[in-house]
């Protein structure tokens, strides 16, 4: 008998097609979820890559409380019209001490994913103030109030150990220095060796123009001038991982 005689038997018969069904279900599902098991992590270990300093943390924080991913993505996906206009295609790695992560859903305004270094820290001041200054059809709403808001310090220390106990690899010393890391990393002249020693790659200096106080508008844009910074993509080797 020919398969395809056979198969209408299995046809006619409801029972045995549900019964077969659910096998083949069963043996796609274990091929899918039965390696999952062996692999340590999911994510390729990517270098560079560290968790965000208490200040880009405290950025992050103001990042979500405005709403900033109901109208950004942080996600650059591997098509070539999106890593030509934004660069290389975001990581997993890249996302993966992100307590939500900031992939987003709308695109009301450019990916946001590698804006680091892009523009110059007194741009995001002016932009983030007053966007139609600088991009007359945009309908970006102003942050002003972050300039004259003084950050609140007071729950760094406390956010960075609930990092911690997400898994984020901040050690005691980390949390220990989170207020003096902060504060060192956005006053001039400020003495940020602790600081670089536990994080590479730290941008520290005044963000805001305003060297007398730490406001939200310095969080903000530390978080902002370090957006997809930490990978070196002129060294990183995609294939690596499958040798
Ligand atoms: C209502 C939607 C909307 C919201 C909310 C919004 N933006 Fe925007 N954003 C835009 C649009 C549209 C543009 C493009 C025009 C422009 O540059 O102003 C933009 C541009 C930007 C740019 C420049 C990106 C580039 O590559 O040129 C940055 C940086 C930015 N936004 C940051 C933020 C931050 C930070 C927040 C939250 C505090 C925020 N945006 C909230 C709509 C929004």
């Amino acid at each position: 008998m020919d398969i395809l005689g056979k198969h209408g038997v299995i046809e006619r018969n409801a029972t045995l097609l549900l019964t077969l069904s659910l096998v083949v279900v069963c043996i796609g599902g274990i091929v899918e979820v039965a390696p999952l098991f062996y692999f340590q992590n999911t994510i390729e270990k990517v270098e560079g890559m560290r968790p965000y300093t208490p200040l880009e943390l405290a950025g992050r924080d103001i990042y979500i409380r405005e709403g900033c991913y109901t109208c950004h993505s942080q996600m650059i996906r591997p098509f070539r019209d999106e890593t030509e206009r934004y660069g290389h295609y975001s990581l997993a790695a890249e996302s993966m001490y992100d307590h939500p992560f900031q992939w987003g859903s709308k695109r009301t305004g450019p990916d946001l994913a590698r804006v680091g270094g892009r523009y110059s820290d007194e741009w995001h001041v002016e932009h983030l103030s007053n966007p139609q200054a600088l991009v007359p059809e945009s309908i970006m709403p102003r942050y002003a109030y972050l300039s004259d808001t003084p950050l609140d310090t007071r729950n760094v220390t406390a956010s960075l150990k609930a990092n911690a106990a997400v898994g984020v690899p901040y050690g005691e010393d980390a949390i220990a220095n989170a207020e003096r890391d902060l504060e060192a990393q956005a006053t001039p002249d400020a003495d940020t060796s602790g600081l670089r020693a536990r994080y590479n790659n730290v941008q520290a200096e005044d963000f805001d123009g305003n060297p007398k106080r730490i406001t939200e508008m310095d969080a903000l844009v530390a978080y902002l001038q370090m957006l997809g910074t930490l990978v070196d993509f002129t060294t990183y080797d995609a294939e690596a991982n499958y040798r």
